[in-house]
């Protein structure tokens, strides 16, 4: 496997490699990292952007001279790296105000502040040439159904996304908003909480063009989803506007693994996915190094997510240009998923008048059809584990 390159267009969360591991049962393991090392750290690894939340590059509560000295050294580093910011996103979950959310907080003042926070950051990522913002809803949510009125909740989260979508446009910051789903942590439930979720929302926005969603693969499958359907899904309706890649085992809490270090063979499908079904957004990763690890461990773990990728991207197009696949996919019928059911200007009455649709169709006899998919599976395997 090559190393990592910029067209791979890899970046990573300032937050994901800034990460102290302070955790639920113990504080930090790891001490700060400064923003502009994280630039140069990540550059020298072959990654193509950083992203971040406000408050991870500008502490929470800076005065004005304070953010500018900020903004000011990162963007030095930019600079001299070459990394680009093609994603930014607020962070309305860490401060209490937010505790019972930012654009759904049942306090109204909190929810207009929400706002300004998020409008000043959508002003930031536009002067930084960011295209996607991102919105997570970490703390839009409850822990008891006695404590939100989900339909005024919805009906604020919409308000709250319609405004900031229209404010984008009316200031032409030249954004595109990216929902988040997550089901839990760290509320008990979160609203949208699944890519299905997000897009059945979407759709009835006044704004629905400008906004889509940022789905985390470790999200789905904290749901128990099948994250390779969500993502496909979502591609599929156009609304695939970024993505945080990162590993998960099963449902239980967010663990936000190593791209790859999840479920391997899911990861492999959805590789083979983003590189072959149209995708060309950033390969962005979203995933904490483990607390055990020192610094040296972040950055193997921050190569380690790109390496995962960049090895699925091979085996994906070893697996596609193997004839026995070719064969066994043609088998099996996958091509043929592609031809429309009815043909083109076919009627009802066409349909109705074709005896062998129905009437001469012998359902038993297909019925009796092998699919081939075990093989297909296993051809899969074979390929991901380098064993063709
Ligand atoms: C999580 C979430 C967050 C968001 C990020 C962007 O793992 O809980 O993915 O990491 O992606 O905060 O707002
Ligand atoms: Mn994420
Ligand atoms: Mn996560
Ligand atoms: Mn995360």
């Amino acid at each position: 496997t090559q190393a990592p390159t910029r067209e791979d267009k890899f970046s990573f969360g300032l937050w994901t490699v800034g990460w102290q591991a302070n955790d639920m049962f113990g504080p930090a393991s790891r001490g700060p990292l400064d923003a502009v090392e994280a630039v140069h750290r990540l550059s020298d690894l072959g990654a193509w952007g950083i992203t971040f939340h406000d408050d991870d590059l500008i502490p929470f509560g800076s005065a004005d001279d304070e953010r500018e000295r900020h903004l000011k050294r990162f963007r030095a580093a930019l600079a001299e790296t070459g990394l680009v910011v093609p994603m930014v996103t607020t962070n309305l979950f860490s401060h209490p105000v937010f505790k019972d959310g930012g654009l759904t907080s049942n306090d109204r003042a909190v929810r207009r502040y929400a706002l300004r926070k998020t409008m000043r950051n959508m002003e930031l990522a536009a002067e930084l040439g960011a295209s996607t913002f991102v919105l997570w809803g970490g703390r839009e949510g409850a822990e008891t159904d006695a404590s939100k009125d989900i339909n005024a909740a919805m009906d604020r989260y919409r308000e709250g996304i319609d405004f900031l979508a229209q404010y984008v446009l009316d200031q032409g910051l030249g954004l595109r908003l990216a929902l988040e789903p997550k089901p839990n942590e760290p509320r008990g439930d979160i609203l949208l909480p699944t890519v299905g979720h997000a897009l059945a929302f979407i759709s009835t926005l006044q704004n629905h063009e400008i906004v889509g969603v940022n789905p985390e693969v470790g999200h789905e499958q904290m749901a128990g989803l099948n994250v390779v359907q969500s993502i496909g899904q979502a591609l599929w309706q156009g609304k695939l506007f970024h993505i945080d890649l990162n590993g998960q085992r099963g449902p239980r809490y967010d663990q936000d693994l190593v791209f790859g270090h999840g479920d391997v063979l899911s990861s492999f499908f959805l590789v083979d996915l983003l590189e072959h079904g149209g995708y060309e957004g950033p390969r962005h990763f979203d995933y904490k190094p483990l607390r055990t690890e020192n610094m040296d461990g972040v950055w193997e773990s921050a190569a380690a997510n790109m390496r995962s990728y960049l090895i699925f991207a091979e085996r994906s197009r070893a697996f596609r240009a193997d004839p026995e696949v070719q064969e066994a996919l043609a088998a099996s019928l996958v091509p043929e998923l592609a031809v429309p059911t009815l043909n083109a200007g076919e009627t009802a009455a066409d349909l109705l008048a074709d005896r062998s649709a129905f009437e001469d169709f012998d359902p038993d006899k297909a019925g009796e059809r092998g699919y081939g998919f075990v093989r297909l599976a296993q051809l899969a395997l074979d390929h991901l584990t380098g064993a063709r």
